[in-house]
């Protein structure tokens, strides 16, 4: 039985049916359907357009479905065309002619669109609170290792030499403006379409403001063509999942590079690699890759989307439908990710030693070099020049800055001292950059203060209250 079989006189062609069908996909959303259906049958109670009896039967009704869904013993077949659908017609089932009653003052437009709200608003809670759980194993890691030495890279070119705090501290930064991201589009998210009807409202009285409280949000929409049609918020959320997956995928951009055998920085555990079917030798970082990977199917989701929407007249229009699958499984795909990528990080294993040897060839301390001749009087352009020369000479001689005599310092210029090697020291380096922001130890322990207390503080997206 269809909804909307009425003014039809013959069945659907079943490749048509098929074609148009969502509830393969939209009975992901069952619970919210029938959160959303229970909201409005209480305010049409309030509002006196059903009696409490029937608010009863229909509640009672609705709650049974819910209940046997999940304990398995009403399953969502694809003999309806889509979830609103199932639900009704299984209510009219159970409660008889009163379910009948319960699509009153309202369209399965601004029903899908509430119900798409509903489900995105709390997975983009559940993500929140997967970034948070990121977020604490981060600064756990940064805590341990405010005096791991490693080399930072520009052009993957080793640099100057930083701590590997000071490294994950710069992932922190990343995973807490994308979680700002997710707070400010639930923000902007939250304001509920339901009793916008078709597209032009309803005659009805029904109290919008009154649903839209019951379902937790800020207030009704203001305009029911916008409601049934707007995916803004979709787009917004996979654009800061798109970004999500960015940050991860470098981050595993760069442990794969650590893991690999010329670097040897880190040693992924044997739980989160795999090996070869056909080389013994081999432990790969698939879990990495993989998360790599997938950032492509994230990005892709939101390039559909925002093509899909492009074209579209007011109001609703079917294609809309398109929105679901792929948020869908961009949603779960970063949650996958996220969670993987904790564990992968939580039992990685940082060598140490590899990572300061590293640090310490490469020339890593040559701007230092040079600050010291500038702390002596010499211009930072000469001092460029002359550590440049140095440079070189150590090459020859296959040495570093470090193990340079100091007799070729002097020859190279009479104002270095002895104490130059204390000055180009990997420590010196690093514990002399105190600017805001910077490595040094003094820098870096007020920043990691700022994080737990940032962690200890934050609340969840769209919680005032809920612990974080
Ligand atoms: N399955 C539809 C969707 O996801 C539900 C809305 C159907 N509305 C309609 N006028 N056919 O968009």
């Amino acid at each position: 039985m269809k909804l909307w079989g009425g003014r039809f006189t013959k069945e659907t062609n079943q490749l048509v049916h098929n074609f148009n069908a969502s509830i393969s996909f939209d009975q992901k959303f069952y619970r919210q359907d029938i959160e959303g259906s229970i909201a409005h049958v209480t305010m049409l109670e309030k509002q006196g357009i059903l009696t409490g009896a029937e608010r009863e039967a229909l509640v009672d009704g609705l709650n049974g479905i819910l209940r046997d869904i999940e304990n398995g013993s009403l399953v969502i077949d694809g003999s309806q065309e889509d979830i609103h659908s199932f639900v009704e017609a299984n209510l009219i089932e159970r409660v008889g002619e009163t379910g009948k009653k319960l699509h009153t003052g309202r369209s399965r437009n601004d029903q899908v669109a509430l119900d798409m709200k509903l489900y995105t608003r709390d997975e983009l809670a559940e993500i929140d609170h997967l970034l948070k759980s990121l977020l604490d194993e981060l600064l756990r890691l940064a805590e341990l290792h405010t005096e791991t030495f490693l080399p930072g890279f520009t052009h993957l070119q080793k640099a100057q030499p930083v701590t590997l705090a000071h490294h994950l501290s710069a992932y922190f930064e990343m995973f807490v403006r994308d979680r700002s991201r997710l707070c400010d589009i639930y923000l902007r998210m939250n304001y509920c379409p339901l009793g916008a009807g078709a597209l032009a409202g309803t005659t009805y009285p029904l109290d919008r403001g009154y649903t839209a409280a019951l379902l937790g949000f800020d207030g009704p929409t203001r305009n029911s063509m916008d409601s049934v049609s707007d995916r803004d918020y979709i787009i917004e959320l996979l654009s800061a999942l798109s970004t999500i997956m960015m940050h991860l995928s470098r981050f595993c951009e760069e442990i794969i590079i650590w893991n690999s055998n010329e670097y040897r920085f880190v040693e992924l555990d044997d739980a989160y690699s795999t090996g070869s079917s056909i080389m013994p030798q081999k432990k790969n970082p698939d879990i990495a890759e993989l998360i790599r990977g997938k950032t492509g199917r994230v990005y892709g989701a939101l390039v559909s989307i925002l093509t899909t929407m492009k074209g579209l007249p007011l109001a609703y229009n079917k294609d809309m439908q398109e929105d679901k699958e792929l948020t869908f499984d961009a949603i779960d795909t970063v949650k996958g990710c996220i969670s993987l990528f904790t564990g992968m990080l939580s039992t990685m294993k940082f060598n140490r030693e590899v990572m300061e040897a590293s640090a310490k060839n490469g020339f890593t301390n040559a701007t230092d070099a040079a600050d010291y001749l500038v702390n002596h009087g010499v211009p930072f352009r000469d001092a460029h020049g002359i550590i440049g020369q140095l440079v070189l000479a150590c090459i020859e001689r296959d040495c570093s800055l470090d193990e340079l005599p100091l007799d070729v310092y002097r020859a190279a210029s009479p104002v270095f001292e002895p104490d130059i090697y204390d000055a180009i020291s990997m420590r010196t380096c690093v514990e002399k950059r105190n600017t805001v922001g910077a490595p040094g130890f003094q820098a870096m322990a007020e920043v990691l203060a700022s994080y737990r207390e940032y962690l200890r503080t934050t609340k969840l997206c769209g919680t005032d209250d809920r612990e974080a």
